[in-house]
């Protein structure tokens, strides 16, 4: 029987489709079929799609970096079919209990609003094929489920767009997604929590089959509340722990670095034995990257502002997390007299952090063009994943190259800059060591900070973050 056959004929468990294959999309799309429901996942990017229908781990790696995802598609591949053809995701919503929505996450425009278009426009093209084959009028009830980070009442528009369409018999949900990138598949086979925003009983309790596995489990926290409140807590989450790496950035690390004989790590022991403190966002590092914290500020400033509210404290920490990234790099010529002008630049990192390829709002994104501006010779950037991905932003030329490991980066370098805490660069002071030149060392993520001392006696130069430049 071939997998198109075996996916048509499934019976058991709950027919759920999902909207958009990134790291959320596929990792939760993996956890339903191992959940035992059958499940569709469309997406339009053709090349995406191919590499995660092919059942090979590397190929799946190679656009979704996640530990676990190839093994989980391959053990869940009877009940999940990844799809670029529309025609499969119009035949499966005549049985199909939910559409999850994973669509990008919006992009900010220049006032701070989010620009929906990619969500509205899956919202009503979903509409309309609810509405052509006669779903939601007649037939099996069905939930459009948002899992897309977006403002908090988003979900008023989803209802208007349905409406419009004379869709009726259908139920909108937000149920916004907290997995951490690096450990997505980890944290969708085992959340903290689950957070359901819905208005109707029918809505939760289908929401309940859908996580059946999570419902009673003593490490889950299943939180059913109303779609604003869920679509709230996403955001608000999601810069409470901003601001904590801000105060992290720009009061201790700064604080760090302003006193000599003041290590980061010490103070960072001292804070986390607080339990009120913890432990979790204590770290000093060059910037708070990736896909959600930056745009998430912005958009929680934009909607407090639309309501006439103050979110200048919104604001200071969006900027403190710029602040720091522009003022690592600025470091190099006031506090270790570096010229920049025709140097060679090793760049070890290019994903926003490690375990990861990707790159969004990545500190090197920010990093390549500050050294073009600097007049540099070239820059040779090495990073175990996400490569490829930063290739197609900055193509290889004369000036930038792309090698192989970080011992070829750094070989012939006159500064080294580490930009992504992958764990393999704390193996990097033995490397430096061998040099027979001594490369300007800029450790954004404090990778080498129990090496510093002998790095120092070994003739480097030192800029990093949460400490002075000796
Ligand atoms: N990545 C995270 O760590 C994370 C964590 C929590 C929440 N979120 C939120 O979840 C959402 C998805 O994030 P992501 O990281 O998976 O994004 P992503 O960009 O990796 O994936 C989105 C996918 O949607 C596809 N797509 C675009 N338009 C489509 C359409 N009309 N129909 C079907 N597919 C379409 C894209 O090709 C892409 O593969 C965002 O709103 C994000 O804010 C992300």
């Amino acid at each position: 029987m071939t997998r198109k056959t075996r996916i048509e004929n499934s019976v058991s468990g709950m027919n759920v489709l999902y909207l958009g294959a990134g790291f959320v999309g596929a990792c939760s799309a993996a956890v339903s079929a191992d959940s035992g429901h059958t499940t569709l996942v469309y997406d339009i990017d053709r090349q995406k799609i191919g590499k995660l229908r092919s059942g090979d781990r590397d190929l799946v790696e190679s656009c979704i970096y996640e530990e676990g995802l190839g093994d989980l598609l391959v053990r869940n591949r009877d009940r999940l079919e990844f799809t670029a053809d529309y025609r499969k995701v119009e035949a499966f919503l005549d049985r199909c209990d939910a559409v999850f929505m994973c669509l990008p996450t919006p992009e900010i425009n220049d006032t701070g609003e989010s620009n929906l278009s990619f969500y509205l426009d899956a919202a009503r093209k979903i509409a309309a094929s609810l509405r052509r084959r006669n779903r939601g009028a007649q037939g099996q009830y069905v939930v459009i489920v948002n899992k897309s980070t977006v403002p908090i009442d988003t979900i008023n528009k989803t209802r208007e767009i349905l409406d419009a369409a004379k869709v009726r018999n259908v139920g909108v949900v937000s149920n916004p997604e907290f997995l951490v990138e690096g450990q997505a598949v980890m944290g969708a086979l085992r959340p903290d929590r689950i957070v359901i925003g819905a208005e109707r009983k029918k809505d939760f309790a289908i929401l309940r089959r859908i996580y059946q596995r999570f419902l009673n489990s003593p490490t889950v926290r299943y939180i059913e509340v109303n779609p604003q409140e869920a679509a709230a807590g996403k955001l608000l989450a999601n810069f409470t722990l901003f601001s904590r790496l801000a105060i992290c950035f720009d009061v201790i690390g700064r604080t760090c670095e302003s006193f000599p004989g003041i290590h980061f790590e010490n103070v960072r022991q001292i804070l986390s034995s607080d339990p009120r403190i913890g432990a979790w966002g204590l770290y000093d590092s060059l910037y708070a990257g990736g896909s959600c914290f930056i745009k998430d500020a912005r958009s929680l400033r934009f909607q407090l502002q639309g309501r006439e509210k103050n979110a200048s404290l919104v604001h200071e920490i969006y900027g403190a997390n710029r602040r720091q990234l522009q003022g690592f790099l600025d470091r190099a010529e006031p506090e270790a007299h570096f010229d920049w002008t025709n140097k060679r630049v090793a760049l070890l990192g290019v994903a926003f952090k490690r375990n990861t390829n990707d790159i969004r709002n990545s500190p090197a994104l920010e990093i390549v063009p500050f050294l073009a501006g600097k007049k540099i010779r070239d820059i040779r950037i090495y990073d175990p994943a996400a490569m490829e991905d930063f290739r197609r932003v900055f193509p290889p030329s004369s000036k930038l190259k792309y090698v192989g490991a970080e011992s070829e980066a750094i070989a012939g370098a006159d500064a080294v800059i580490i930009a992504t805490d992958w764990s393999q660069f704390r193996g990097l002071d033995e490397l430096l060591k061998k040099l027979r030149k001594r490369p300007l060392l800029m450790d954004g993520r404090r990778m080498l900070q129990s090496a510093y001392g002998p790095l120092r006696k070994a003739g480097f130069t030192i800029i990093a973050v949460g400490s002075p430049t000796a």
